[in-house]
């Protein structure tokens, strides 16, 4: 047995995190020369390859040189027979995307933080992991895993692929983007846009390009994601009504206060129902909203996320947690990375398949 060997693309706000934790916090630089001779008895990962866009600029945390190659052409780590697994967190749905899928095909699982990607590619995804699966009888299969690419460190992904599976999803809602929540939280006291969006970078919660944030497209593609995962049906991240928080301004949370209720950006998709019943066709949107304070969501505070699934065994069943972050995203991926290593992650990233009826007019009658 030697030891997992990963190869990291993009070393950024989460690959700092992912690298400290399975580095130092995992013991795998102690790995290194195990590593490098593939003597280890145990299946302790050790990060072997890095790819980062500039080599030379200084970073926040320590690489340690002896453990980890830095390289700037992703090829390095695609077309490297000895890395197992690529940890995808650079982003974009270009460069990024060829990485994902040629890894793919390659044999090597992926596991990634970049919901933008999936959600505009996700039967593509879909259909090459089966592919590369079913042309892989007998030989290990790949794994596709993605669980910080929504709601950072909630573990929703999981919770939807694995909990579900004896019950009916009528809804899936929440708050998914950390920036925004951030952002709303500090306007309500007072605090300017632009001052409150320039902090929310600083702290590592923003997108490369915050538009996606602000702008609703972000949880647009989070909540994409989630309906694939609640319903099995693919929304095309395109035709998601989608508004975000720039025409936000201070005097709509002082209407909103009046009213006992705050402002949050919330991502929804929800089956039509008459009579109670949850039989209709899928509306998904994403829009701020007016939440009473007492709500489940008005306390998601800071970067927080929380998202609301209500089912036809459960009911209502919440999940909170930090949305957003170094640590808390790359604690996601390195449970997957994990899963992965122990061959507990599951087969199909989406397993469930419908064609349950996109309702768009309907959602628009929330505008
Ligand atoms: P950063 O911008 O902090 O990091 C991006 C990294 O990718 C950098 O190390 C950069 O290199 C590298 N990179 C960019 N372009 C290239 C390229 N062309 N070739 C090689 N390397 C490249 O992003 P984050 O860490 O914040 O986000 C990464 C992913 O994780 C995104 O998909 C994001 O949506 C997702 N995500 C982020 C969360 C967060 O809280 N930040 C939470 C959940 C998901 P260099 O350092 O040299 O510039
Ligand atoms: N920019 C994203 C957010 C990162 O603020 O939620 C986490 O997906």
């Amino acid at each position: 047995i030697r030891p997992l060997r990963i190869g990291m693309i993009g070393a950024g706000t989460v690959g700092g995190g992912v690298y400290e934790i399975i580095m130092n916090r995992l013991g795998g630089s102690s790995n290194k020369s195990l590593a490098a001779s593939a003597g280890n008895a145990n299946n302790t990962p050790v990060i072997t390859k890095i790819c980062v866009r500039d080599a030379s600029k200084s970073r926040d945390f320590h690489i340690d040189t002896s453990a980890t190659e830095v390289v700037t052409d992703v090829k390095s780590i695609i077309n490297d027979s000895e890395i197992d697994i690529v940890v995808e967190v650079m982003g974009g749905t270009g460069i990024a995307k060829d990485a994902v899928m040629e890894s793919l095909r390659q044999g090597k699982s992926v596991v990634t933080a970049n919901k933008a990607l999936i959600a505009e590619n996700l039967q593509e995804i879909v259909s090459l992991v089966d592919k590369v699966n079913a042309n892989n009888v007998g030989a290990k299969t790949v794994k596709f895993a993605y669980e910080a690419s929504v709601c950072g460190g909630i573990p929703i992904i999981h919770t939807l692929q694995s909990c579900y599976k004896g019950d009916i999803i009528n809804e899936v809602m929440g708050i998914c983007n950390g920036t925004t929540n951030y952002m709303l939280g500090k306007m309500e006291q007072g605090v300017d846009y632009d001052e409150v969006l320039s902090e929310a970078q600083a702290l590592g919660y923003a997108e490369a390009d915050p538009t996606a944030d602000v702008e609703g497209h972000d949880v647009r593609a989070k909540i994409a994601i989630l309906a694939k995962l609640a319903f099995g049906t693919t929304v095309e991240v395109n035709t998601i009504p989608c508004m975000g928080i720039t025409n936000i301004s201070v005097v709509d949370f002082e209407y909103a206060k009046s009213m006992g209720c705050t402002i949050k950006l919330v991502g929804s998709a929800v089956r039509q129902s008459e009579f109670g019943e949850h039989d209709g066709a899928l509306s998904v949107y994403v829009s701020p909203k007016l939440v009473p304070n007492g709500h489940l969501l008005a306390s998601a505070s800071g970067c927080g996320n929380a998202v609301a699934i209500d089912s036809a065994n459960l009911g209502i069943a919440s999940f909170t947690g930090p949305g957003a972050g170094r640590y808390p995203t790359a604690n996601s991926i390195v449970a997957d990375v994990m899963r992965v290593a122990n061959n507990t992650c599951i087969a199909k990233p989406f397993p469930l398949s419908s064609n349950i009826e996109i309702d768009n007019d309907y959602v628009s009658a929330f505008y």
